[in-house]
């Protein structure tokens, strides 16, 4: 059976119905990861969960150790990953509450280290990258949503930004002409590292407010957190149904 590791993002540090049975705190040669790793039990089957923004959370996106975390990962056992993923909406399909399962991203990030292939190489290494996330993946989650009867989209554009500020409506207004769907700041370079180490990744993707001149106002912590503390339980719901499905 794949072991799975769960990447939990903003407002979801703990996973609830996880029976811990071992926290690792793992050295790699790219420093330490966002937080120790729990294996345990979840939904019937042996997970890792990993806090992207530590725990508790207080590493912002653009200083998230990424190449720690996957290697980390890997190094104990990881075969594939899902990363749970907090999100502004483009398209207005993607209103707060709403899913996204997204099929293809733009990397607007900078300056953060995005590869593990530069130093000390035999030859140099460009993983192919035309469909980041795993196809088999996104279609355990699209179908695990479509079960649970969540509000969703089973494909769209991430657009990964520097943060940690959030995007000005002119920024937005550029990514919905470049095609994106939806705006989340750690996306990159995690999906491409896990391609690099041959880890199936797949995102799943919470709206958690409209991004900037989406809506009339401007975006405040209290909205994204009311709408975090909203879509927890069903993000939960749908990561035990894909992983009682026993891919
Ligand atoms: N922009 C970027 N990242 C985000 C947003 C947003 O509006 N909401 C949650 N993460």
């Amino acid at each position: 059976m794949t072991t799975y590791a769960i990447i939990g993002g903003t407002g979801l540090t703990e996973l609830e119905g996880f029976a811990l049975r071992e926290t690792r705190q793992v050295e790699t040669p790219f420093g330490l990861p966002s937080a120790e790793i729990l294996r345990g039990d979840f939904a019937g089957r042996e997970v890792l969960f990993l806090a992207r923004h530590g725990h508790p959370h207080r590493i912002p996106p653009h200083r998230v150790n990424y190449r720690a975390n996957l290697w980390a990962l890997k190094s104990i056992g990881a075969q594939a990953i899902i990363a749970v993923n907090a999100v502004g909406g483009i398209h207005s399909a993607m209103g707060s509450g709403h899913f996204c399962v997204p099929d293809q991203l733009i990397d607007y990030t900078a300056g953060r280290a995005q590869t593990f292939f530069e130093d000390d190489l035999e030859h140099v290494t460009h993983i192919d990258f035309s469909f980041p996330y795993d196809p088999a993946l996104r279609e355990a989650l699209v179908a695990a949503l479509r079960a649970e009867g969540v509000s969703h989209s089973a494909a769209g554009v991430y657009g990964c930004t520097q943060g940690p500020r959030l995007e000005t409506v002119a920024e937005i207004a550029r990514m919905e002409r470049d095609g994106c769907d939806i705006v989340g700041m750690t996306g990159m370079p995690e999906a491409a590292l896990a391609r690099e180490l041959d880890l199936p990744y797949a995102c799943l993707a919470l709206v958690v407010n409209p991004a900037a001149g989406k809506s009339a106002g401007v975006i405040t912590m209290a909205e994204i957190e009311a709408a975090l503390a909203a879509g927890i339980g069903q993000a939960r719901a749908v990561l035990a149904r894909v992983l009682a499905g026993g891919l």
